[in-house]
């Protein structure tokens, strides 16, 4: 293990010592920018050790980080890698990023939406990890789609078609990969100048100029309560500003899934009836109120996307969209193999429908992965029959569940069961608003 404790380095400037930097935010001190770009630099080459970097992440979780150093932290992992540059397309570029919930298909209807209204949309996305779905997960559902890009591809594609959904390069900010994998084997995930550096060094690196930030809150999301979710908005809009994005965030509701499904086949065919000018009524809801937000970002206020959505221009460029990445829009998705109903025991008011307990029983149906390595099932998900508010009867279908491996119904069921309530009939019950709060 070495430490680096002396020597200066003629060509990289002022070394650091990575006991002296642990003990600077150990004894709640503020890092130097040049402590946090050596730190960074020198553990992504790996001359500072996994054990050294978790200290230092726990004392960031336990003391915080003032807002110059989450910046330089930022600026740090974004120089840790390649920047991308899209200043050669001809017409303004948005994207969106979500903090990650259930149910959370609205990518998938939103790029297209956007291009549509004539402003290209570079999303790279990711996959599932846990209980809430990956993008890439659910696009792969489509036969033929891919998810691997080069950057000249990525370019001619949002040139012709407007909008691409591929996967982040591994040059895109490489810090942020080694540190989240190791933030999530050491209990540092949940600190916001973390989280928030995380995904604005690469949303920064992606080059975009306008960017909408989705941030859930409830059970189903990383924040749990409004007040941790406006701080880490704040936070992630400041950075994105700072680096000359224009930059907003929507705090919207992740107590209750989105639509009515979860899942990787089951979604894209929900985001389907989107564009098909149906669907859900809360997926359409935010899905317009992201495009507008972007829209505005690009300076396209002018264009509205609900017109584009029920013209069926939205869905032109879905079939573009899919088709140019090798993937056949007209093919039928893939169907799990075995299917499991949960039925109303009596008649009632559906109350509550917790997003946390459907995600985990999608993810235990095989709709997502435990490690990172581990193959998803297509068909895998939940489907949920009706929504909180909704009356039920007896015997109504409450939940279709979805399964290539019945053995798995068993451990879904177990948490969907505490993840849902029938009141009495007549019971009232007051929905809460999908977007909370707007910071920007
Ligand atoms: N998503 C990220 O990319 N990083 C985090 O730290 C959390 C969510």
């Amino acid at each position: 293990m070495q430490t680096h404790r002396d020597q200066p380095d003629p060509q990289n400037g002022p070394r650091h010592d990575a006991v002296e930097v642990i003990l600077t935010k150990r004894d709640r001190g503020s890092l130097s920018t040049s402590q946090i770009d050596w730190m960074v630099d020198a553990y992504t080459r790996g001359v500072v050790a996994d054990e050294q970097m978790s200290s230092l992440l726990m004392a960031i979780l336990l003391n915080g980080m003032d807002r110059r150093e989450i910046g330089d932290w930022t600026g740090a992992m974004i120089a840790s890698g390649v920047r991308m540059d899209f200043s050669a397309l001809s017409r303004p570029t948005a994207d969106k990023h979500s903090t990650g919930g259930v149910g959370d298909k609205i990518t998938l209807p939103l790029a297209p939406l956007v291009a549509a209204c004539g402003v290209a949309v570079p999303q790279l996305s990711g996959r599932g990890l846990g209980h809430t779905g990956g993008t890439l997960d659910k696009l792969e559902s489509i036969s033929g789609w891919r998810a691997l890009l080069s950057n000249e591809e990525m370019l001619a594609q949002l040139e012709s078609v407007g909008a691409v959904v591929c996967a982040a390069g591994e040059g895109l900010a490489p810090a942020d990969r080694k540190l989240y994998a190791l933030r999530d084997v050491t209990g540092t995930v949940e600190a916001i100048p973390l989280i928030a550096s995380s995904i604005m060094s690469k949303k920064i690196a992606e080059g975009t100029g306008a960017l909408v930030l989705d941030v859930k809150v409830g059970s189903g999301a990383f924040m749990k309560d409004v007040d941790r979710a406006r701080e880490l908005a704040e936070v992630m809009v400041a950075l994105g500003v700072d680096a000359g994005v224009r930059t907003v965030a929507l705090l919207t509701d992740m107590e209750t899934p989105l639509g009515f499904t979860a899942g990787n086949a089951v979604e894209v065919a929900e985001s389907v009836e989107v564009l098909a000018g149906g669907g859900p009524a809360d997926v359409v809801e935010l899905t317009v109120a992201l495009a507008r937000e972007m829209l505005a970002g690009a300076g396209r206020e002018d264009v509205d996307p609900a017109e584009r959505l029920a013209d069926g221009s939205a869905m032109d460029v879905w079939r573009a969209m899919i088709s140019a990445q090798g993937g056949d829009p007209d093919a039928a998705l893939p169907v799990a193999r075995e299917q499991h109903v949960v039925t109303a025991e009596a008649d009632g008011v559906l109350t509550r429908l917790d997003a946390l307990s459907v995600g985990i029983a999608a993810w235990r149906l095989g709709a997502g992965r435990e490690r990172k390595e581990d193959p998803v099932q297509a068909g895998a998900g939940v489907v949920w029959h009706v929504r909180p508010g909704d009356r039920v009867r007896a015997g109504e279908p409450l939940f279709t569940l979805h399964t290539d491996t019945p053995e798995r119904f068993e451990r879904a069921l177990a948490v969907l069961e505490g993840g849902y309530e029938v009141a009495a009939p007549g019971t009232s019950y007051t929905s809460q608003p999908l977007v909370i709060d707007r910071v920007g």
